[in-house]
Formats: C-alpha cells, structure tokens, sequence
C-alpha cells in the first residue's frame, strides 16, 4: 500500500462561529499535488456572520472571504489557521501508530489531510475537519488520566496497548507539540494533559510548573497550570483559553501562521517581525508589546529557550487579533554556558540569553531604558525571593528543585554585559 493509495482525497472544514455552540460548515480542502487548496462553501459565504478564517498580514495571505480556491501562500502546504489545527510531532506518532501498527514508519509516511481527518476533533481553536459536509460527527473518545498517562508511555517506549487507550490516546492527537498529552474535561473547563514519560531524564512537566508559576508571578498573563500525579507520572493541566466555557470555541492563531512560515523555517521566525504585526494588527498594542517583553525577560530569567513561534499565539475573532495567555514556559535542560532564545528579540538579531540585551531592545517594545531596566529587575527579584517557595507550594521535589536552580534557572550568564 503506498501512501497515495490512502491519503483521502477532499476534507470538510467545520467552524464554530465566536458565540456558537455549534459548527457550521465553512469550506473544502483539497489536496492538489503535495498542496492542501481551500475554498469556502457557498453557504458560508451567504452567512452575514461569516468570518474568513485567517487575516491576510504583511507575512502571508490568509483566507478572505472569497469565492473560490485558495493556494497556501508560497512556501507553504496549506494555510496557517489549517496547518495549525493538524496534530504535531506527538499527535502524528499516535495516529501512525494506529494506522500503520507497532512497527510504523516515520510521521512523514502519511499526507496532512490523513492526519487532519484521523486526529480528535477537539482541536486547539474553533475548527474541525470532517469527511462530510452535511452532518458533523465528533471524534470523541475519552479516558481516565491514569489510562492516558499508562498509554503515552507504552507508545513511547514502542510497546503494546489495547484499542480503548488507542481511541482515548487519538482523543488529544490534534494537540500540537512535541511532548505526551491527552485531553481532559472538567464540568465546562477543560484542560490539556502533559505528562512525563518513563523514558525521560529531565524533570519536564516539574520544571514547566515551576516555569508557568514563576512567569505568573512575574506578571505574566499564563495559562494557569497545576501539577499532579498519574500512573506514577508527573502530569501537568494547563487550562484551556481557547473554550471560554458554554459550549462556545475562540479561534487561535500560532504566531508561525501569522508570520507566514512553514514548522522547517520556523529558526526564521522573529520576535521584531511579531512587534510590527502587533502594531499594525492586534488589540491594545502597546499593553501587548510591553507583555511581549516581560515574556522574552521571563523566558532568559527562567531558561525557556523553547519560544519558538508555535509558542506564541493570538485569538482572531474575525475583526482584530489578541495575544493568548502564555504556555509552554519551560526551563530547557542546559550543559553550556550561555543560551540563546528560539527568536530573535532585537532589531539586529540578537537572541542572547542576557538581560542587558533585552534592556537594550527596550525602544522595539515600546520601552524607555527605565521601564525595562524595572521589569528586568522586577522579575530577576521576583524569582530569586518566590522561588524556593513557589516549589514548595507547587510540591516540586528537591532533586528538581535543585537542578534548576542557576543552572537553567536564574543562570549566571544571564548577567553578563556587552
Ligand atoms: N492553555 C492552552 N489553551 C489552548 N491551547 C493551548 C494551550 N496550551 C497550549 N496550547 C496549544 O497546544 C499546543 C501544544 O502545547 P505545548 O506547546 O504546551 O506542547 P509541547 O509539546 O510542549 O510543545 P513543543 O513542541 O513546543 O515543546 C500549542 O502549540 C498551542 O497551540
Ligand atoms: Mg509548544
């Protein structure tokens, strides 16, 4: 069987209007060569309510309201708000895994419209993708958080499971990134699930709580987050903002599709070239500039060097763009000395994990030298008092409590000048 012999050949893009409760059909993708092609339904395009589903910016052509097809801008297999709804490096194991078996090959075997029509539908955002465009059906299947932790870890080591924690493991496949998760609801909140495998040598989801509560201290806007156990595991739920609750979805936007790029260009991605969207586009744009800034001084304070532009993300109501709350803020284990970030933050180029570099880039944010000088300080205060405790709180253990202590935590370099 080759890879074209299973790859559907059209899909149904389902969304939830802002304020609904219900999908309604929005348009068709199509796969043309390697190319996924979009065009919207005319029924959609009859709604007074209708809204395109990604803005045109600077970067990249988005999807307006338009009739017929639309091609991914160049560069690109298939539009950002469409490439963003697909599941990710862990969603694409999970999917492999069931379509191909234990000894599956690798994520690239399978197209993107395979893995957008096989993932679960309770995707990050307001849309789904569905194989017909008349009746909308919910690949829906739950599992307990000891079952979902239990099957995460046997698909990372390669070893067997049944087809239960197989379907509740697809549930939470159309959540990007590259770590274990699965999907949890509680009453109208829900939560994505991130956990700790037996394999990994790195306290991860300890040292993610900690990097959240120490950025929420500092003032930064986050997802709130909280550490539990499963199966043995660390586990870490992060609240959802994409579900406002009542039923009702918000569509997001990752910074990547905003900036036009492809996940292989994502090193091109800059914090300078969001600075000039946020100006143009977003909501209360200097308010969100200065977020962005105390971001990047959290992400060096902390040791994320994780913020690539899949960890950055905006709402698009059809009208303006907003920052989302902050997630992903993890400490990334380090051996050298100085860390740089994933994007550069100043207007030359400069990704140095140095606090003195951030200060300088204080104009791009908006920032006088002294408004920065005192976030900076902020912040470096705020962890060095809050964190032992905040560890305490959070039940983090010793061990990884002192790990990440100045090693990828407040690390020295972060002080260096010039
Ligand atoms: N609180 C949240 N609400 C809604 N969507 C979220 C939230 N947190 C994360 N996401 C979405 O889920 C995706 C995956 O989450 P996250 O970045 O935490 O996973 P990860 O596997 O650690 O990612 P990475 O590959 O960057 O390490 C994000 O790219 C974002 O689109
Ligand atoms: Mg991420």
């Amino acid at each position: 069987m080759t890879t074209s012999d299973i790859a559907p050949p059209k899909a149904f893009v389902w969304v939830w209007l802002p304020g609904h409760t219900v999908p309604v059909v929005a348009g068709v993708i199509q796969a043309v060569d390697s190319e996924l092609v979009f065009a919207y339904g005319q029924s959609y395009l009859a709604r007074a309510d209708a809204i395109p589903l990604q803005p045109d910016t600077d970067h990249a052509n988005g999807l307006p309201l338009v009739d017929g097809a639309q091609r991914p801008p160049d560069g690109l297999d298939a539009h950002g708000v469409i490439r963003d709804a697909a599941p990710d490096s862990w969603g694409q194991q999970v999917i492999l895994r069931r379509r191909l078996g234990r000894g599956a090959g690798d994520t690239g075997d399978l197209p993107l419209l395979t893995y957008l029509l096989e993932s679960g539908s309770n995707r990050i955002g307001a849309l789904d993708v569905q194989a017909r465009p008349d009746v909308y059906v919910a690949r829906n299947n739950h599992g307990t958080l000891e079952e979902l932790v239990e099957a995460g870890d046997r698909l990372t080591r390669g070893l067997a499971f049944s087809p239960e924690l197989d379907d509740a493991l697809t549930y939470g496949s159309s959540v990007g990134g590259a770590r274990p998760k699965a999907l949890l609801a509680d009453g109208s909140r829900e939560f994505i699930a991130k956990f700790s495998v037996s394999t990994d040598v790195f306290p991860w989801m300890q040292a993610e709580a900690i990097g959240m509560e120490l950025a929420r201290r500092c003032g930064v806007n986050t997802a709130p987050t909280r550490l539990t156990r499963a199966a043995g595991r660390d586990v870490l739920l992060v609240e959802r903002f994409d579900r406002p609750g009542a039923g009702t979805r918000r569509l997001v936007l990752s910074a990547l599709s905003l900036l036009g790029l492809h996940e292989q260009a994502a090193r091109h991605a800059t914090y300078t070239d969001l600075v000039d969207l946020i100006r143009l586009r977003f909501r209360s744009p200097s308010a969100t500039l200065e977020e962005m800034f105390r971001r990047i001084v959290v992400s060096v304070v902390i040791g994320n060097t994780d913020d690539h532009a899949r960890n950055h993300a905006a709402f698009w109501d059809g009208a303006s763009l907003e920052l989302t709350p902050a997630f992903d803020l993890c400490p990334q284990p380090r051996s050298t000395g100085e860390a740089f970030l994933a994007m550069a933050y100043g207007r030359s180029g400069q990704r140095q994990a140095r606090l003195t570099s951030c200060i300088e880039a204080a104009g791009t944010y908006g920032l006088s030298t002294n408004q920065a000088t005192e976030i900076v300080d902020h912040c470096v205060t705020v962890v060095r008092d809050a964190y032992d405790a905040a560890c305490t709180d959070l039940g983090i253990t010793d061990a990884a409590r002192d790990r990440l202590w100045q090693r990828e935590i407040l690390h020295p370099s972060i002080f260096y000048r010039g």
